[in-house]
């Protein structure tokens, strides 16, 4: 059985006191959600207070980060290590987002290298992959994810591929209020999961986690984890509010 996952990301978006009070109300408003695991992904500057405040109060949700660096350690300005987020608790980091692939240039071989450097340090990468408008329009989004996944998962162990949980973010519905249908997101989680089985076996591929991401709002969620194939989600705009994420927490109990 896979553990539904709902993970947010809060992008650069609030500062650390502001990231301690939403963990602090979000943790109040799902007290009782025990099955799903529950991810808050703040920004760097946040992550220490509030790996504070989880730990302290020994609240019912993981730490993530939202980027890494791959080297241990260096001359690299401004860039953060995989050990300096091990340090802090960090138990899940976020690689190859569209944003990080679009706006800051990351290829599939800087993606690959994160994800290594983050398994290496006993973390758990959350891997995002997903085509733009252009590529669905001309109808490559099969092939472009396959590119991603291959090239971002090479040389990945197959005792370590457990550890990794992927999304699925179509990157038109990324920000900008459209989701793919329940049943499109669902046909292409399928598609990603026959490919891990291509890679790695038919146990490996039943057991791996598969998110959805992309506009995922407490109006849709429902829906989207009624499909057979995603298990769970990755938030960002609807995350930022500590009432709505712990809707879609709670997307079992859709009429709170
Ligand atoms: P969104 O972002 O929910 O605001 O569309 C999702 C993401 O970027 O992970």
């Amino acid at each position: 059985m896979r553990k539904p996952m709902i993970a947010g990301n809060w992008k650069m978006y609030k500062t650390a006191g502001q990231a301690v009070f939403i963990v602090q109300d979000l943790a109040e408003l799902i007290k009782d959600v025990k099955d799903v695991e529950v991810i808050v992904c703040p920004s760097y500057i946040a992550l220490k207070s509030v790996s504070t405040v989880i730990e302290m109060d020994k609240l019912n949700m993981g730490l993530g980060a939202q980027n890494v660096y791959w080297e241990e350690e260096g001359a690299f300005t401004g860039e953060v290590s995989p050990m300096m987020l091990k340090d802090l608790r960090v138990d899940y980091v976020i690689v190859g987002h569209s944003e990080r692939r679009h706006i800051f240039g990351e290829t599939n071989e800087m993606v690959n290298k994160k994800l290594k450097a983050v398994l290496a340090h006993d973390m758990k990468p959350i891997l995002c992959v997903g085509e733009t408008k252009e590529e669905r329009e001309e109808e490559r989004t099969d092939e472009v994810i396959k590119e991603q996944l291959f090239g971002n998962l090479a040389e990945v162990s197959l005792r370590d591929i457990r550890k990794v949980v992927i999304a699925y973010e179509p990157v038109w519905a990324i920000g900008t209020g459209l989701t793919a249908s329940s049943e499109d997101a669902n046909d292409i989680i399928q598609n990603i999961r026959a490919l891990i089985e291509s890679l790695y076996g038919s146990e490996v591929a039943e057991d791996i986690r598969i998110l959805y991401g992309g506009s995922v709002k407490p109006e849709n969620i429902t829906e989207l984890m009624e499909e057979q194939e995603i298990d769970g989600a990755l938030v960002g705009g609807a995350s930022l509010d500590a009432q709505s994420f712990a809707k879609i927490v709670k997307y079992q109990s859709a009429e709170e």
